[in-house]
C-alpha cells in the first residue's frame, strides 16, 4: 500500500491553544483516505513551543536545551492529534525508526520531534525516506512557495512549482536574508531531492487539498520535484 507522510504545521494545530475543531475535520478528511494509503504524519510544535521557546530564550538558556523544550512541545501536540484518531498510536515514537516499526501495526501514526537541531519537517522527509513514500505534504499555514514573504512584499508571487535544487536556491537565499521563516528547511530539501519525494507545500487548513493531492497529484500551493 502507497504511504503518505503530512508535515502537520505546528502553527496550524496550535495557535493560543489546540484547535480542537481543525483537529477533528482534519482527521475526518484523512480517515476517508484510509483504503487508500497509510499515513505517518509528524506534528510541530506551534505556540506551545514558540511560547516556551521565546521565553526561556530571554534567560540565555542554553539552544541544545530549547530544541529539547520544542521536542517535548511537538510530542504533546502530537498525542493529542492521535487522541482525536482511531487505529493510531497512543504511545508516540521517539524515533523515525520506531514510527515506521509502528506503521506496520497502525494505517496512521502520528510523532513530533526527534532530535536537537532541526525542525518536525526534517523528521517528515526522513520518515518519508525510510518507509518508502514518495508524497510529502507540507501542511503549513502559508499556501505554497512564494518569490517573497507575501505578508511583507505586495509583489510577492506564488510558485506553482519548483525543482528540488531551485527550492533550496530560495531557502538559502531567505534564510539569509529575512530570518527564521523558510518555507521548509535545507536539510528537509536535500532529503527530499535524494529520495526522490515529491513535496506538497499548501495550506494545511484547506481540507480539499489533502485529497487533491492524494487522488489526484494536483495542488493549488507548490509541488518540489
Ligand atoms: P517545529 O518543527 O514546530 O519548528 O518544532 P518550527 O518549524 O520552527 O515551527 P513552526 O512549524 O514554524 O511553528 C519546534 C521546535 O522544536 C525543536 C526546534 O527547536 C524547533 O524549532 N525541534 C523539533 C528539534 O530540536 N528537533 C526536532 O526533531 C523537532
Amino acid at each position: 500500500m502507497e504511504s503518505v507522510v503530512i508535515s502537520l504545521g505546528g502553527s496550524i494545530i496550535s495557535t493560543n491553544g489546540l484547535n480542537l475543531k481543525f483537529m477533528e475535520e482534519f482527521v475526518q478528511t484523512i480517515k476517508k483516505l484510509e483504503k487508500r494509503c497509510r499515513f505517518g504524519i509528524v506534528v510541530g510544535g506551534g505556540s506551545l513551543a514558540r511560547s516556551y521557546i521565546s521565553a526561556l530564550r530571554e534567560y540565555h538558556v542554553n539552544d541544545n536545551i530549547l530544541d529539547e523544550i520544542g521536542i517535548n512541545a511537538t510530542r504533546m501536540n502530537a498525542l493529542a492529534l492521535s487522541s482525536f484518531l482511531p487505529d493510531s498510536n497512543s504511545k508516540i515514537p521517539s524515533t523515525v525508526n520506531d514510527a515506521a516499526e509502528f506503521l506496520r501495526i497502525y494505517p496512521f501514526v502520528v510523532m513530533g520531534g526527534t532530535e536537537p537541531g532541526h525542525t518536525t519537517d526534517t523528521v517528515a522527509t526522513l520518515l518519508a525516506e525510510r518507509i518508502g513514500a514518495k508524497i510529502l505534504i507540507n501542511a503549513t499555514s502559508v499556501d505554497g512557495v512564494y518569490t517573497d514573504d507575501p505578508k511583507k512584499s505586495p509583489n510577492a508571487r506564488k510558485l506553482p512549482s519548483l525543482s528540488y535544487d531551485e527550492a533550496i536556491s530560495l531557502a538559502l537565499e531567505k534564510s539569509i536574508g529575512a530570518g527564521p521563516n523558510v518555507f521548509m528547511d535545507l536539510t528537509a530539501l536535500n532529503i527530499a531531492k535524494r529520495a526522490k519525494i515529491k513535496l506538497y507545500v499548501t495550506d494545511g487548513k484547506e481540507l480539499t487539498e489533502y485529497e487533491n493531492i492524494i487522488l489526484r497529484g494536483k495542488t493549488s500551493g507548490t509541488l518540489i520535484s
